[in-house]
């Protein structure tokens, strides 16, 4: 029996335990509804307005769904976000319990400027699946599947990473391109990859996207994802990567006190910890993004008079499957004002 077969066949003999293949349609509807809402306040220069969008119309979706969801990685703390916030029980109230990880809106000032990959994500795992991260930074390094495991290591030099990659693919390191935020803070790193002859694409913002783009290097030209963004993008990229093949390492960047406490108050005691990717992703995960505005990754949403059309990747890490989505919607005024 095919693989898939067997898989489906599995399921339905179990019941409803664990991630039901359906809630793969149900997860794209979600980050569908979320891109559709941040699209509509592209380029207003807006980014709480476009946020507080995505984040409403995700909330209103999530209700939606036969889970009994908790938002595991979020929009913030309880007493910082209204809605969408660590702890926070979403869905119907029956079906698996799950854990929820959500970036509404992922690149906040792309879509103010409606510059390229801003994005609606979410991902959804059996319960514990997914890493509780508090809202810090995050030192990642990432590169797509079919490389031997444990190539890349957070702790050997940029240089020896590189090369390592380099050896894997059997080109010269010269041939590697390295996909890094342009950020200040990371001027030493950047130095350090073109000091080797490997080549650096620098992005504006949205590390999510960064860290997909290395599972298929032929199409984007990026072998590896290196360094720091938001903890919690790590842990939405990581499930990405465990639905369509990888290797991720990252570890917190607490910079004072009061970050390593939130850390602690998340269960993660040791803030020097590595977390590779089953740490950070280590159950059945669903994992969907729709683009909000147009990039390499996804297209981003179109309107033609009252219609929105989107695009999505959805993928689950059980079966490998990776679907692209492309919906359309009438009647978006009266849906979204
Ligand atoms: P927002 O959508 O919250 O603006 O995040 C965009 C982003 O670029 C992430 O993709 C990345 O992980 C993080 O910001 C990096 O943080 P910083 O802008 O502080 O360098």
């Amino acid at each position: 029996m095919p693989l898939d077969t067997k898989l489906r066949a599995a399921e339905a003999a179990a019941g409803p335990t664990g991630l039901d293949r359906i809630l793969v349609l149900e997860v794209a509807r979600v980050t569908e509804a979320a891109a559709i809402a941040a699209a509509r306040l592209r380029g207003r220069g807006n980014e709480k307005a476009a946020d507080k969008a995505a984040v409403d119309a995700m909330r209103r979706e999530l209700a939606l769904l036969a889970i009994q969801g908790t938002v595991v990685i979020g929009e913030g703390e309880m007493d910082e976000a209204p809605m969408l916030y660590i702890g926070e029980k979403v869905g119907a109230g029956h079906g698996p319990e799950v854990d929820i990880a959500v970036d509404p809106l992922e690149g906040t000032t792309i879509c103010a400027k409606v510059m390229p990959n801003a994005l609606a994500v979410l991902a959804i795992a059996e319960r514990g699946g997914l890493l509780h991260a508090p809202d810090m930074y995050m030192n990642k390094i990432a590169i797509g599947p079919g490389y031997p495991e444990g190539i890349i290591d957070l702790d050997a030099s940029h240089a020896d990473n590189l090369h390592a990659l380099a050896k894997a693919k059997g080109v010269p390191v010269s041939h590697i391109t390295a996909c890094i935020l342009d950020r200040p803070r990371h001027a030493e790193l950047i130095k350090a990859v073109r000091d080797t002859g490997a080549a650096v694409q620098l992005i504006p913002d949205g590390d999510i996207a960064g860290v997909i783009w290395t599972t298929n290097p032929e199409e984007t030209g990026i072998d590896i994802y290196m360094g720091s963004g938001g903890a919690p993008e790590g842990v939405l990229a990581a499930a990405a990567l465990s639905c369509i093949g990888g290797q991720i390492q990252g570890r917190l960047m607490a910079s004072n006190e009061e970050e390593r406490i939130r850390a602690v108050k998340m269960g993660i005691t040791d803030i020097n910890r590595k977390f590779n990717l089953r740490d950070m992703a280590s159950s059945d995960v669903i994992f969907s993004a729709t683009g909000v505005t147009s990039g390499s990754l996804l297209q981003g949403v179109k309107f033609r008079g009252d219609t929105a059309e989107t695009e999505t990747l959805v993928m689950r890490s059980k079966s490998g499957t990776v679907r692209r989505i492309k919906a359309s919607f009438r009647n978006v005024a009266q849906r979204y004002g």
